[in-house]
């Protein structure tokens, strides 16, 4: 069955009344998205602190508890609201509770509902490192609505921005071109910019789909997601400071294109052009956490048992390639960019 007909886009949520009639409904929820939207969905709910560090086993193991004394049984039905933390940890418990149950997800930040609700993957963190227990489920539905971005700040939507003009780089260099532009004079969503986003989020989510749909578990293709995601997550582990997932992406791709340069296969106008944009737009492109911290990280966490890597290099804005490349070979590239 397709991914792409299960989405509904939509700029307001009246809709989901009638959806969600007849069905057991247990929300899980971002304790900040109660606040603004919680009246919305009159149903027993989950709260959850959202941020990296909850994203984990602790905390599935704490919504589980909290589902069972709810009385939430196998014909439950979850569903995720919040960012890309909640559709993360909502598909990953859907899919171990009960050995299984229903979940649909209403993402609430921009990058939620360009990338992270999109695609039916999920990952949590484990020991410090991103992502690294997960799995793939496909959900009843996702219901994308530009409403919920009206109180989306400008760090969260620049960090949605990132994984948008990611989308682009990988296959739509329309989508890049007119993301570039919407972000360049906008940081927020108001009335009379809405319509423009959201036709936004609807090409970047319907590419994605795409690729999904080519690639479910992700053996080959899909892996082009993936652009900016190894420099991405080390970054994110490293950083002594919190940094937003897209600001982390963002720094990725910039690193994966001037990698891709010493390749020869990525033309330093590319990378130009793509720096100038990000810092036009308000994106990072570098980081001050030396390589060496960096490379040491990649190495635990993205490393396959033969010691290499499969590195998503930008060729052009709206082609990229995928090279396995051994940790060592990508360490020496890392230190001449
Ligand atoms: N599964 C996937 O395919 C996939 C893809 C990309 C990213 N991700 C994951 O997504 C996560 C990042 O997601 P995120 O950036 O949405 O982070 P997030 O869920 O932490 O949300 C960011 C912040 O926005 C707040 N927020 C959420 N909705 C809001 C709203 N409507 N108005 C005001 N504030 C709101 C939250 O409280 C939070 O403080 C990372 O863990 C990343 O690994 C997963």
């Amino acid at each position: 069955m397709s991914v792409i007909d299960k989405i509904y886009f939509r700029s307001s949520t009246e809709e989901l009344r009638s959806i969600l009639q007849d069905k057991k409904v247990f929300i899980i929820i971002d304790k900040q998205v109660e606040k603004l939207y919680g009246s919305l969905f009159p149903f027993q709910k989950v709260f959850i602190d959202a941020s990296e560090e909850t994203k984990n086993l602790a905390t599935v193991q704490s919504v589980i508890d909290q589902l069972m004394k709810m009385g939430a049984d196998r014909d439950c039905f979850l569903l995720g609201i919040g960012g890309g933390i909640i559709t993360d940890l909502t598909c990953f418990v859907a899919s171990v509770y009960r050995r299984g149950v229903k979940y649909a997800l209403i993402p609430t930040t921009l990058l939620a509902q360009v990338d992270a609700a999109i695609g039916g993957k999920t990952g949590i963190n484990n020991a410090g490192f991103k992502n690294i227990i997960g799995l793939f489920n496909k959900p009843e539905f996702v219901y994308v609505c530009s409403h919920f971005l009206r109180t989306l700040d400008e760090k969260n939507m620049l960090s949605g921005a990132a994984e948008m003009l990611k989308i682009g780089i990988i296959g739509d260099s329309t989508l890049y071109k007119k993301a570039v532009a919407w972000f360049k004079e906008n940081h927020l969503m108001d009335y009379d910019t809405k319509e423009d986003l959201e036709s936004l989020i609807l090409r970047a989510a319907k590419y994605k789909c795409k690729i999904v749909e080519k690639d479910f578990h992700e053996h080959g293709p899909r892996k082009v997601l993936n652009l900016g995601h190894t420099f991405a997550h080390a970054i994110e582990k490293c950083s002594p400071v919190p940094v937003s997932h897209g600001n982390a992406v963002s720094v990725g791709i910039i690193m994966a294109a001037r990698i891709g340069e010493k390749m020869g296969k990525t033309n330093p106008k590319v990378t130009n052009a793509l720096v100038a944009d990000f810092t036009a737009i308000g994106l990072p492109t570098a980081t001050t956490i030396d390589i060496r911290t960096l490379m040491e990280a990649i190495s635990k966490d993205q490393r396959h048992a033969d010691g290499t890597v499969d590195f998503v290099i930008p060729e052009k804005i709206g082609s990229v390639s995928i090279k396995r490349i051994d940790i060592d070979q990508l360490r020496t590239l890392a230190f001449s960019i």
